[in-house]
């Protein structure tokens, strides 16, 4: 493409998915059609941000993808899938699941307290309970609506929520969804918790609940659970930790952030996960004491009333947490994620503070970053584009997750064609926030 065309482009179009909610017109069509407006530019540009070609195999190391408009069939390094473990195409994490839906069939049948329960079920949950260490698990149809089930499960509104800023939407949706006072402080800084903590206490008197992230999705960052840990158990409030992108990714053989942090205690926490990251399928879980989680089976409302996972689907997780516990493709996906980061810093660019496999590469500018996510597609590079309001204004980033699966040479590669599109963009490779 002529660098005269992309910088007309540039000026002109970037994807903004906070106009939604701003339109100024409340008719409840308005802003549908203020969507598909925006949807017909990025159509006439031929940009794939938005709505996505599909893929033609499957989420592995390399991942073919058709080109919607093109027909065009590309080759691309999956450098932007949850696939921390490889687990999706893992073939013991696959053989398992065969041999489930064989047995079982492809689906549950019912909620899980009405005829939705096998032993695919109770066996996951005992599975999970070990591995975060605590007393019992319940499962759910997704890491979001496990969010929302504890949210709204446990908290009323006379109780104080308070969250780090960011934290995952489920999380926030749950809160606000609760009628609780939310307030929020600025990510991971502990004075500002402690603040917080300290000037409600009297007024919440054992009604707050800390909610954090473990590692956070758009930074790859840890939160600091020893100190948040201390201040929870000065304030007496109740600590709710959301592993998703921490389990199969920190913590001893992905055990998670209280495992990272060696951490044995469990009073007053509670984690969430999902199975839909490292552990390859769908679903999610709260672990927590069985006083809490025998509550929640009739209270999570998004479990009581929702129909329970198909048993395949958690005979995948099983599988796939033996497969994490007994190979090396943590270890892997942990040496890949070092090398990424040490490569991308060796050569200018700001990461933030990550030290996981959760890798932001900040671009800050809008406009570039719709035009760059087409062309890193383009030279076979599967990234995702992350923009406002999924994280702050001005730090809209391309976000790379590692797997086990790429390798060092897949890497120099990336690194090769990052720089030059960063070149003809014309932007600095340290883009400040
Ligand atoms: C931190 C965090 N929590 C929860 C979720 C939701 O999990 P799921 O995709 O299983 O619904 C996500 C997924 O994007 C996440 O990043």
């Amino acid at each position: 493409m002529n660098k005269k065309r992309q910088q007309h482009q540039m000026e002109n179009f970037k994807i903004d998915l906070t106009k939604n909610q701003k339109s100024s017109d409340f008719s409840i069509m308005g802003k549908i059609h203020d969507y598909h407006e925006m949807i017909r530019e990025h159509e006439k540009r031929g940009l794939n941000v938005l709505l996505k070609s599909p893929m033609t195999s499957a989420n592995a190391r390399e991942v073919v993808v058709k080109e919607r408009n093109s027909g065009k069939e590309i080759k691309t390094l999956m450098f932007g899938s949850n696939n921390y473990l490889g687990a999706i195409t893992h073939p013991y994490v696959i053989a398992k699941t065969l041999e489930a839906t064989q047995k079982y069939g492809i689906g549950s049948g019912g909620v899980p307290i009405l005829a939705g329960t096998t032993k695919y079920h109770t066996d996951l949950e005992k599975k999970l309970s070990e591995l975060t260490g605590f007393e019992d698990t319940m499962l759910f149809s997704s890491g979001f609506t496990a969010n929302l089930g504890i949210i709204l499960g446990i908290i009323r509104p006379q109780n104080l929520i308070i969250q780090d800023k960011l934290n995952h939407a489920s999380l926030i949706d749950g809160a606000l969804m609760s009628g609780a006072k939310m307030v929020r402080y600025r990510h991971n800084d502990m004075k500002a918790l402690e603040k917080l903590l300290a000037s409600n206490q009297e007024e919440y008197p054992n009604g707050m609940i800390v909610i954090t992230d473990g590692v956070f999705s758009m930074d790859g960052d840890i939160a600091n659970i020893p100190k948040i840990l201390e201040l929870t158990q000065k304030y007496n409030a109740i600590l709710l930790i959301d592993e998703a992108h921490a389990t199969g990714v920190i913590g001893e053989k992905g055990a998670g952030t209280l495992s990272y942090y060696g951490i044995t205690q469990r009073d007053n926490i509670i984690v969430s996960g999902t199975l839909s990251k490292a552990l390859g399928s769908i679903g999610g879980y709260i672990s927590a004491s069985k006083e809490i989680i025998d509550y929640l089976r009739i209270y999570a409302r998004s479990n009581l009333y929702s129909t329970s996972l198909p048993p395949s689907v958690c005979a995948s997780a099983f599988a796939a947490i033996e497969m994490m516990q007994t190979t090396d493709a943590l270890s892997k996906q942990q040496k890949n994620a070092a090398y990424m980061v040490q490569k991308l810093r060796e050569n200018g660019y700001n990461t933030l503070n990550t030290v996981t496999s959760v890798i932001p590469i900040i671009v800050g500018d809008e406009y570039k970053l719709t035009q760059m996510s087409k062309d890193l597609l383009d030279r076979g590079i599967y990234v995702s584009c992350i923009f406002p309001p999924a994280v702050p204004k001005n730090t809209a980033r391309i976000r790379v997750n590692m797997n086990p699966l790429v390798t060092e040479e897949d890497i120099d590669y990336f690194i090769e064609q990052l720089n030059e599109i960063f070149q003809i963009y014309q932007l600095d490779r340290f883009v400040k926030v």
